[in-house]
C-alpha cells in the first residue's frame, strides 16, 4: 500500500524533476538565441560582403541548396585553401559549427 510519505516523496521528486527540467529547457533556449545572434554577427562580418542572402548575388541560400551541416562544414574548413575565392575562415571549431547551424536554422529555413 502506498502511503502518504510515498506520495509526499513521489511528488517531490516530480517537482524537482520538472524544475530542473524547466531551468535546463530556459538554459537551451537562451543558449539558442545566442548562438543564433553569434551565427548572424559571424555571417555579416566573414560572409555578407561577397554573399547575400536571398538577393542576386551569390545568394547564400542558393548556394547551400540542399546541403546538410557536414557539407557546409566541409565548404567552411576548405575556404582560402581548395576555395581559394574566399577567404580562410578564421573563427574557431566552435563559431564554425554555429555559423554553419546559423545558415542552416537561420538562413535556409526562410526558403520558400
Ligand atoms: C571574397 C568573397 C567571398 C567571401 C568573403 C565568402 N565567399 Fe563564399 N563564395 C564566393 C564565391 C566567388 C563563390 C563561388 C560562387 C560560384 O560558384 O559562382 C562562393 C561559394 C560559396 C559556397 C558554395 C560552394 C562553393 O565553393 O562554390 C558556399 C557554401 C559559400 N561560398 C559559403 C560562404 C560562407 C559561409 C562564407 C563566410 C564564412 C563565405 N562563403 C564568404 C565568395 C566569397
Amino acid at each position: 500500500m502506498r502511503g502518504l510519505l510515498f506520495n509526499e516523496l513521489m511528488g517531490a521528486s516530480i517537482d524537482r524533476t520538472t524544475g530542473s527540467l524547466a531551468t535546463l529547457f530556459g538554459m537551451a533556449l537562451i543558449e539558442h538565441h545566442q548562438s543564433h545572434l553569434a551565427g548572424h554577427q559571424l555571417f555579416n562580418l566573414l560572409c555578407l560582403d561577397c554573399h547575400s542572402v536571398g538577393g542576386y548575388l551569390n545568394d547564400i541560400r542558393i548556394r547551400t541548396r540542399g546541403m546538410g551541416p557536414a557539407d557546409i562544414d566541409a565548404i567552411i574548413r576548405t575556404m582560402g585553401g581548395d576555395r581559394d575565392y574566399m577567404p580562410p575562415f578564421p573563427g574557431t571549431a566552435q563559431e564554425r559549427q554555429i555559423l554553419v547551424y546559423y545558415i542552416l536554422e537561420g538562413l535556409q529555413k526562410k526558403n520558400p
